[in-house]
């Protein structure tokens, strides 16, 4: 089953075919990264406008990477339906609507969420779809963490397509404390990649940042980065004060602080994964979304899952950012469980889709 699958939910245009769910045919991303650069953060109405721009060519590579001569050559055309940016889910929901209606073919609606966790089964040489395991009966009960710019979840999944919350973040997601702690530190963007690089210099054990939640009985498998973030800023304005009008302390500190605000969000990320796994009597452990990417988090949650003897899975770094692969495989395995939105032409964007 070949789907040609579309994702536009935030700033990347993007499109992939890929068969029964695993093999990529072709992925094809076209960031908008530095054309939001300026303004620090996503501009949704200058996103939308991007994705109206790119969609046309970004489908065609797709396409013609596979060797798909035509549309009507493939079983379905997916796309995400949320959650995300409304004008941005937009134009992929549309684009997919003109090419399922032209080429006759079905159109599966996809939560950009579950696209995050099925980046896990495509294969590529490096994840869980290339195990023997992928395809055995019982990997379940799975456990998931999600971690991207909007979504810090823990997820218990008993089977393809079902999904029980164990927890998740009060506040910020992990990728937007990144996000706002690399503005503070004025590293860059996007900040995740900037504080990586920084922390890669500098000494994680310098500040003590706080761990929220750790031993917080009714919030086991919850995570609070928002003290982490004022934290942060407390500190960059204390060694600010004590600098008086130099002002380089900070930036001579950057590293520093990049290193221990990481470990302290990989701290927490991993320890309650790890507690979670246990409780759950976890097969095995998928980590995925743009936080994934992340080598401290990675290095971590593999020691701590080798230590506990569980299977960690973390998708490869090209399919841990937002792209459409993610969305052709989820949606392989929706319609295989029986679960594809039949809604056709119907279909309409969920800015705030949620998993279950
Ligand atoms: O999954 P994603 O591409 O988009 C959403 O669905 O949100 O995740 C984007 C988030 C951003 O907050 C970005 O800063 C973060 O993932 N990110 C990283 C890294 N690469 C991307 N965070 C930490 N380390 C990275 N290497
Ligand atoms: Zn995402």
């Amino acid at each position: 089953m070949k789907i040609l699958a579309i994702e536009t939910s935030c700033d990347e245009t993007a499109a992939a075919v890929v068969e029964d769910g695993r093999q990529l045919l072709s992925n094809v991303v076209a960031t908008q990264i530095e054309i939001h650069r300026r303004f620090g953060g996503v501009f949704p109405e200058v996103a939308s406008r991007q994705h109206v721009l790119a969609i046309d060519p970004v489908v065609r590579q797709a396409l013609a990477q596979a060797g798909v001569a035509s549309p009507r050559a493939l079983d379905a055309v997916a796309v995400t339906q949320g959650p995300g940016l409304a004008g941005s889910l937009l134009v992929g929901v549309n684009a997919a609507k003109g090419l399922a209606f032209t080429a006759g073919l079905p159109l599966l609606g996809v939560n950009h969420l579950e696209g995050h966790i099925y980046s896990n089964w495509l294969r590529t040489g490096a994840g869980f779809g290339d195990s023997a395991r992928a395809a055995a009966e019982d990997i379940f009960p799975t456990l998931v963490l999600i971690v991207s710019g909007g979504h810090t979840e823990i997820l218990c999944m008993t089977g393809h397509g079902r999904y029980e919350r164990m927890g998740g973040t009060l506040d910020d997601a992990a990728g937007e404390a990144f996000d706002k702690v690399a503005r503070l530190l004025e590293l860059g963007y996007p900040g995740g990649p900037a504080i990586e690089q920084a922390a890669a210099q500098g000494d994680a054990q310098r500040f003590a940042l706080p761990r929220a939640l750790r031993h917080d009985a009714a919030h086991r498998f919850d995570f609070s980065f928002s003290g982490l973030k004022t934290a942060v800023l407390n500190l960059t304005r204390r060694l600010a004060a004590e600098d008086g009008a130099a002002g380089h302390a900070v930036a001579a500190a950057a590293n520093d602080i990049a290193a221990s605000f990481q470990a302290a969000v990989a701290d927490v990320l991993v320890e309650k994964l790890a507690l979670a796994a246990q409780a759950a009597d976890a097969r095995q452990v998928c980590i995925c979304g743009g936080v994934s990417a992340n080598s401290a988090l990675r290095l971590a949650a593999q020691a701590r899952f080798d230590e506990l003897g569980i299977p960690l899975m973390i998708p490869p770094l090209f399919l841990c950012t937002d792209n459409a692969a993610m969305i052709g495989a989820a949606a392989y395995f929706g319609a295989q469980a029986g679960r594809a939105r039949g809604d056709g032409l119907a279909l309409d964007v969920i800015p705030s889709l949620s998993l279950e």
